[in-house]
């Protein structure tokens, strides 16, 4: 584990250098690449941990089958991050538009070619003396430089995050717009009870799904996605009645998005990406990758709200009052 925030680390900081180095020349300018403004590409911290894990699972393969398993692996990489870049931040962080057989400006052949001969040389001679270098390095600092590059990379793409998705001046509106949404859906009697159950420390079920669907529906707005269907699935998507932390089915984490899908279906009819939302709302600790961009932005910020329950300076609650009034008024 540690080895493994020590290398995504690492690779994230000499991905940074290298692509630094690379556009500097390019536009005779120095150039701080990416979406964050320290000194590390995320996408180069995952591309150097999958290539050590291609590295050590191919070791006996070809030449000509790592170079086809490279080329895919680091194209796909790269279209993936340049889709997510653009639709989530808006922001094109490479244009191969100019080069001859591109697709969509995010990937191209001349590119792929570049980023296999680098995985190539990866493989054959960074990663032998890397692993043994890893080996040398004490522990202690490996601990301190990984974590504190993660810790450096989270609080940077916090702040990236926020000013791109929260306005406060917009703040009071998408409070009201997103009540006006989800007031009906919350005075269900089903998704009321989920506030007999502690789902994160002193959070009940129903704040967690509430702060979940507000979140979601903040960036599904800016993103221009489907808001009804975003706050309808997030609401429903932990609806599930045991303590999870002392009963219920074994692998609960892998299980309860089916439980909920099937105690949504109960009480209202679903669409496609409703259910999608539901079902892939663990995602990537549950393996099928959501079909929606609903889906994906649901998926992570219950990532993103479980992680902050845990963290009490950080840990927030949405609709307090609200949800008060509507529980007074069922009792009553
Ligand atoms: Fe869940
Ligand atoms: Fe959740």
């Amino acid at each position: 584990m540690i080895n493994f925030l020590f290398s995504f680390s690492l690779f994230s900081v000499l991905g940074w250098i290298l692509e630094v180095v690379y556009r500097s020349f390019v536009n005779k300018r120095f150039v701080n690449p990416g979406l964050l403004s320290g000194p590390y590409l995320i996408l180069y911290g995952f591309a150097g941990l999958i290539l050590c894990f291609c590295a050590n699972l191919m070791s006996h393969a070809n030449i000509f089958l790592k170079a086809l398993l490279y080329g895919i692996i680091t194209t796909t990489l790269e279209f993936v991050s340049g889709v997510i870049s653009l639709k989530l931040f808006n922001t094109r962080l490479w244009d191969y538009s100019d080069n001859r057989f591109n697709y969509k400006g995010l990937i191209c052949l001349k590119f792929s070619i570049y980023w296999t001969a680098l995985a190539l040389l990866f493989d054959y001679f960074i990663y032998p003396n890397y692993m043994k270098l890893l080996d040398t390095i004490p522990i202690s600092t490996k601990l301190i430089f990984g974590i504190g590059v993660i810790v450096c990379m989270g609080i940077d793409f916090g702040k990236v995050f926020k000013a791109r998705f929260f306005n406060p001046e917009e703040e009071e509106t998408l409070r009201q717009e997103f009540w006006d949404l989800a007031a009906d859906y919350v005075k269900n009697p089903a998704i009321l009870k989920l506030n007999d159950s502690f789902h994160h420390r002193d959070k009940t079920r129903l704040m967690h799904v509430i702060e979940v669907a507000y979140i979601s529906f903040v960036i599904a707005k800016k993103m221009s996605l489907d808001v009804s269907s975003t706050v309808k699935g997030a609401l429903l998507h932990d609806l599930f009645y045991y303590d999870w932390l002392r009963e219920g089915p074994r692998l609960h984490g892998f299980r309860h998005p089916k439980i909920s899908l099937e105690n949504a279906r109960k009480i209202y009819p679903l669409s496609k990406k409703e259910e999608d939302i539901i079902k892939k709302h663990m995602w990537p600790l549950t393996p099928m990758p959501p079909l929606y961009w609903e889906s994906f932005v649901v998926a992570m910020v219950d990532s993103f709200c479980s992680f902050r329950d845990y963290i009490p300076c950080l840990r927030r609650y949405y609709f307090k009052d609200e949800i008060k009034k509507l529980l007074n008024k069922s009792e009553s």
